[in-house]
């Protein structure tokens, strides 16, 4: 198959004027390293000829012949007669599947896809929101580097953010945490006492639920269909149990991708209200938005008694681990007194760098859109033949599908597609307390022709469990991180 050519134009447009600081071949290797790093120039891409390059940027041969031969040697280009220079990325990275999560000891050197976390990598820009924050630095250097309740300008971008959403917003109710989870965490222990009820959506991103687990309160599921929430049966459970907090994801539900609507939100604040519970909302994937879909108000905007929860996780980089709280105003206090007994704010630098992003290229990067559209249609189009029968509700944004079985076999899928070089997770991790065999979620993160070839592992993995002897035991799942 001919491989994709690299636009030279694009190239010299994105490499920027030549760095008067480094020599010239350092300068080049560097520059192409990061645009490969980031996905600009993607792996597989041919890079044009050392000729060709020299002429365009006006450079001499044997800074360009230096430059490649940098990044052969560190894994960043293979070059062979007849196909020329092709971008690719250090092998280490591509085992675990593109954006693998490094959980330790896991580096098994075997060819596997990763389809237990669904996360993206870094989008073109990060590499520099960092360079931009590292110039800031040494005007901090002068102070402690305490910032607890968050660096006052990130505050303030996040402040506007919401109110640009119509939900009015003070500075001085957003909190900066090290990343969504840390910020769910805090909000539960903060707001529950040991044994009171708090309700948990099921299916669910788990690690939230065990962190409401972990506080000793009393779980109470509320079930959530592949095609999002039963309204009637989410207004009867909370007059029955009256919870005092209600853990929500209401925007890009992970893991069914459901998108709640306002009708559906202004009668669940009503309920929630009646109750005397507060929300705790996960907005996590709220900027993964891939397909026109309405754009919900901001729970808080339907309940004051909602704490909001926001991460650059999923719309830029979960290396950033940045996330905050919006607090509403009464509850400022009694949530930072419960933060300073955990930690004493987030990193400045990833501060900085997410106040660039957020001033900058604020939500998702539209490459990532289009490139999350394409894996969700490779994904689509290739699992009726991976697994005949299975079901899915269509997500209109966030990073999965949840995916129903024809069969109650989830667990048995997993152990297979394991063996078939895929990971994936199966429902019962997402429920709050059992079930969901019958699930599992499929995350399509990678570029398509890696889902491409997910799908086709998946596909021998299901045909494959028919022959499985019965009774094997199933290896334990993998945890999933996001
Ligand atoms: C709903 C939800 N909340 C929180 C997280 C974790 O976010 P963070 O990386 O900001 O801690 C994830 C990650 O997948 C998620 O899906």
């Amino acid at each position: 198959m001919a491989q994709p050519i690299a636009s030279l134009p694009r190239l010299v447009r994105l490499l920027g004027p030549r760095d008067p600081g480094l020599p010239a071949y350092r300068w080049l290797a560097d520059g192409l390293r990061l645009l490969i790093t980031d996905g600009r120039v993607p792996s597989g891409q041919v890079l044009p000829s050392e000729r060709r390059l020299t002429e365009a940027l006006g450079v001499s041969r044997t800074t360009v012949t230096r430059a490649y031969a940098q990044l052969r040697e560190t894994g960043f280009l293979v070059s062979r007669r007849g196909s020329g220079h092709v971008a690719t990325l250090p092998l280490g990275r591509r085992r675990l599947g593109v954006g693998g999560a490094l959980l330790p000891g896991e580096e098994t050197g075997e060819d596997l896809l990763d389809l237990t976390c669904a996360a993206c990598r870094a989008p073109a820009g990060t590499a520099e929101a960092y360079a931009a924050a590292l110039e800031q630095l040494p005007s901090f250097l002068a102070g402690t580097g305490y910032a607890t309740a968050g660096l006052p300008q990130l505050r303030e971008v996040i402040a506007a953010r919401y109110t640009e959403r119509g939900l009015p917003t003070d500075p001085d109710q957003v909190m900066v945490v090290g990343g969504a989870l840390a910020g769910v965490s805090l909000a539960v222990r903060a707001l529950t006492r040991p044994g009171e009820p708090v309700l948990v959506e099921s299916p669910s991103y788990p690690n939230a639920v065990d962190a409401a687990r972990r506080c000793g309160v009393r779980l109470v599921p509320l079930p959530v269909e592949p095609h999002g929430w039963d309204l009637d049966q989410a207004v009867a459970t909370i007059a029955s149990a009256r919870p005092v907090v209600a853990q929500l994801i209401l925007d890009f539900h992970n893991p069914t991708g459901a998108l709640m609507g306002d009708a559906d939100r202004a009668r669940l604040a009503a309920a929630l209200r009646g109750a005397s519970t507060t929300a705790i909302v996960d907005e996590t994937l709220l900027e993964v938005r891939l397909d026109d879909a309405p754009t919900p108000l901001p729970f808080a905007a339907h309940l004051s008694r909602c704490v909001l929860v926001g991460s650059s996780s999923k719309s830029h980089w979960g290396g950033l681990r940045t996330g905050w709280l919006r607090v509403p105003k009464p509850l400022v206090a009694r949530l930072m007194q419960a933060r300073i007994a955990d930690d004493l704010g987030a990193p400045i630098v990833e501060q900085l760098a997410l106040t660039e992003l957020l001033t900058r290229s604020p939500g998702l990067h539209p490459e990532r859109r289009e490139e999350l559209r394409a894996s969700r249609a490779a994904m689509v189009a290739g699992l009726p033949d991976a697994v005949p029968g299975a079901r899915w509700v269509p997500p209109a944004g966030g990073l999965s599908l949840w995916v129903e079985l024809p069969e109650p076999r989830a667990g048995a899928l997993a152990t297979a597609a394991r063996e078939a070089g895929v990971l994936i997770s199966p429902g019962p991790q997402f429920a709050a307390s059992h079930g969901l065999e019958r699930f599992v979620r499929l995350p399509y993160k990678d570029p398509a022709d890696v889902v491409t070839e997910a799908m086709r592992r998946l596909g021998a993995a299901w045909r494959s469990r028919h022959d499985a002897p019965s009774g094997r035991p199933a290896a334990g799942p993998r945890p999933v991180v996001a």
